[in-house]
């Protein structure tokens, strides 16, 4: 469902693995919320979620350090698209407030997955992919 494709390559090694990194996580937490019967199921999504913002905030940090020492001309415009992006993590990575029956808590953490690789999708296309030509 969720995987790094050749046109998300930035041409920059180190933001292509963080990148890649990212996906899998995503996907991760996309398989655990398709198990069925699996107990604390909610623990273990909410688990690879945390590890997902985490990891999400590190790149963040190594993406403008990067851009930082190319001196590249966007890096205001990505800094502010990552805090951005931070705060709607924080906002949206919290299962514990999941209420509902199963199906709709899974419905749930599917729109949280689509919104965060949609989100991550669309700023690798339009902002990322710069990074290694400008
Ligand atoms: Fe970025
Ligand atoms: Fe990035």
């Amino acid at each position: 469902m969720y995987e790094m494709k050749d046109e998300y390559l930035t041409g920059v090694p180190m933001i292509d693995e963080e990148h890649t990194r990212l996906f899998e996580i995503a996907e991760e937490a996309y398989q655990i919320s398709k198990q069925e019967f699996v107990p604390d199921k909610y623990d273990q999504i909410q688990a690879v979620l945390d590890e997902l913002k985490d990891y999400t905030v590190l790149h963040f940090e190594h993406e403008e350090a990067y851009m930082e020492s190319i001196k590249h001309k966007k890096l205001y415009t990505q800094k502010i698209q990552h805090e951005g992006f931070r705060r709607k993590l924080e906002e949206l990575v919290r299962l514990d407030e999941l209420e509902g029956d199963q199906q709709e808590q899974d419905k749930v953490i599917d729109d949280i997955l689509k919104f965060l690789t949609d989100w991550l999708v669309s700023h690798i296309l339009n902002n990322d992919k710069l990074i290694g030509k400008l």
